[in-house]
This record gives structure tokens, sequence and C-alpha cells, in this order.
């Protein structure tokens, strides 16, 4: 990599950043593209994210990824937000110039990873687990292609909450309708902090789509979905995706994905 004057600068921002996988592959695809630009990681705290994105402008940084935990935050930061990511309520890709613009691509990882083992999600049944922050960008990109949502939460009110807004429907276990659906997905933050059954995993069946936000861990889900002769899924496409919808905002071109994966491969394996 060479940097230079003419060196157009990108960045992900988030607090804390170190492990983000971010830079390794979208350096690569700038490279790959041909383009003199670089991307960088920023740890901002959120008490200093306001400043950090008036030094960005300032410093001509073109776009930035924004990471946990300022995708909601920044919002109101922002002269324009794309309708899709008002709806999800979170930006995770700010592109600057004459304004200030923040998209979310994280639906769009999730949808094209999820297309990669079925054709259509419409009329598909699909259970979701947690109503927190990534859960909204899952049933917003469910809601959009006509899937038949049923939502479960450990806190059942925030659930609620967001039937108000997306088109589900609220379950009181996961274990009410995991025999009838074709996909599950898993939002919440078990298999990161702690790991435990969030229902009885040998309900899981042959063939269905388990497909798990969290990824490079060996999660029980995983473990289980495996056993049971799922489709396992996790977040390291959805990664990859959102970063490539990003790219393409920021810089006009379509990025490569192998070139992506490829990269991560390297690093990861
Ligand atoms: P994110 O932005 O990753 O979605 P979040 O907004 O903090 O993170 O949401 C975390 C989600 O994981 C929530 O749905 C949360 O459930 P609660 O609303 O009941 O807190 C869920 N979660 C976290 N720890 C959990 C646990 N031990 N068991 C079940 N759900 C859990």
């Amino acid at each position: 990599m060479k940097i230079l004057g003419s060196t157009a600068l990108y960045g992900v921002i988030g607090y804390p950043i170190k492990h983000s996988l971010s830079p390794l592959f979208q350096n690569r695809l700038f490279e790959h593209v041909g383009l003199d630009a670089v991307y960088v990681p920023f740890e901002v705290s959120p008490d200093k994210l306001r400043t950090a994105l008036e030094g960005l402008k300032a410093l001509n940084v073109r776009g930035i990824n924004i990471t946990i935990p300022h995708k909601e935050a920044v919002i109101e930061m922002l002269d324009f937000v794309k309708e899709d990511a008002k709806s999800i309520g979170a930006v995770n890709t700010v592109k600057f110039g004459e304004r200030t613009e923040g998209y979310n691509t994280d639906w769009i990882g999730f949808l094209r990873t999820l297309k990669e083992v079925m054709d259509d999600v419409k009329g598909k049944k699909v259970l979701v687990l947690g109503a927190g922050g990534s859960s909204r960008a899952v049933l917003y990109a469910l809601e959009r292609e006509g899937a038949q949502v049923f939502l479960w939460n450990r806190t059942k009110e925030k659930a609620e909450k967001l039937s108000e807004i997306f088109r589900v429907e609220v379950v009181p276990s996961p274990e009410e309708v995991i025999s009838s659906v074709q996909i599950v997905v898993n939002t919440t933050s078990v298999g990161l902090t702690e790991d435990y059954q969030i229902f009885d995993y040998e309900l899981i069946q042959e063939g269905q789509v388990v497909f798990e936000l969290v990824y490079g861990r060996d999660t029980l889900l995983k473990e289980w979905a495996k056993r049971r002769g799922a489709i396992y899924l996790d977040g390291l496409r959805m990664l990859v995706y959102q970063g490539l919808e990003s790219f393409k905002i920021w810089t006009g071109c379509e990025p490569n994905p192998k070139v992506a994966f490829q990269a991560l491969e390297e690093r990861l394996n």
C-alpha cells in the first residue's frame, strides 16, 4: 500500500475498535479496484462522537463505517439520512461531501447472505430472537421481502415495542413456533458474552436455516444447528456484504466479494 499526498481517507469508528475486520478487507478492495485510498480504524468514545465527526469532515475524510455503540447516536448529527436507515433507527455508513449523509447497509448484508442459501424469502416463516439494535435491521429486511416473522425477546415489552414498527407477531416462547419456521435468526448477544440454549436446541430441524449474527465463534447454537442437519450461517458474510455496499456508496465502484473473502480467509486461517 502506497500513501501519497493524493490518497483519499476512509475508516471505521467504534468503541472498542481493535477487533474490527473491516480495515482488512476494505483496504484489499481499494487495492483491487485500483483506487488511491486507505481505510483506517478510529477508536472514538461516545462522548467524543460529535467532535470526531467534525474532525473527520475537516480532514476531508471521504467516508466511514459506524459500528457499536454509535450507530443510533450518529443519526441526529447528519444532514441527510436515507429512508431505510431512518426506519431501522441506525446508520452504519456515512458519506462526507457537500452534506454528511447516513445510510444503513446492514440489512442488505443480512439479506444477501440469506439469499445465498435460498432463492426467495417471500412468504417464508421466520423466528427472530432478540429485539435490540441489530434485530431492527433484520426485521426491516424480512418485512421488505414479505416474510412472515415471529419475534421473541427475553424482555417481552421490547419485542412489543418493535411490533408497533414492524409487521411481526410477538411470541411468548421460541418453542411455540420453532417447528413450523424455515428460518431462525439469533440477534441476541447470547453466544457472545455468555452461552446457553435460548430454547431447546434439540427442536432445530433438518434443513432449517439457522442464522446467527455473531461470527468467528463456536457457539452452542452453531454446534446444535450442525448436529441437527440445519444450514448454519453466521455474521461474517453479512459483515463483508454490508462493507461492499458501503464501498459502493462511497466510490460508485462495484467491488468483487471474492477479494474481500480471500483477505479474511488469509487472516482467519
Ligand atoms: P445489538 O445492537 O447487538 O442488538 P442490544 O441492542 O444491546 O445489542 O440488544 C441485545 C439483545 O440481546 C436484546 O434483545 C437482549 O434482550 P433483552 O432486551 O431482554 O435485554 C438480548 N440478550 C442479551 N443477553 C441475553 C440473555 N442472557 N438472554 C437472552 N437475551 C439476551
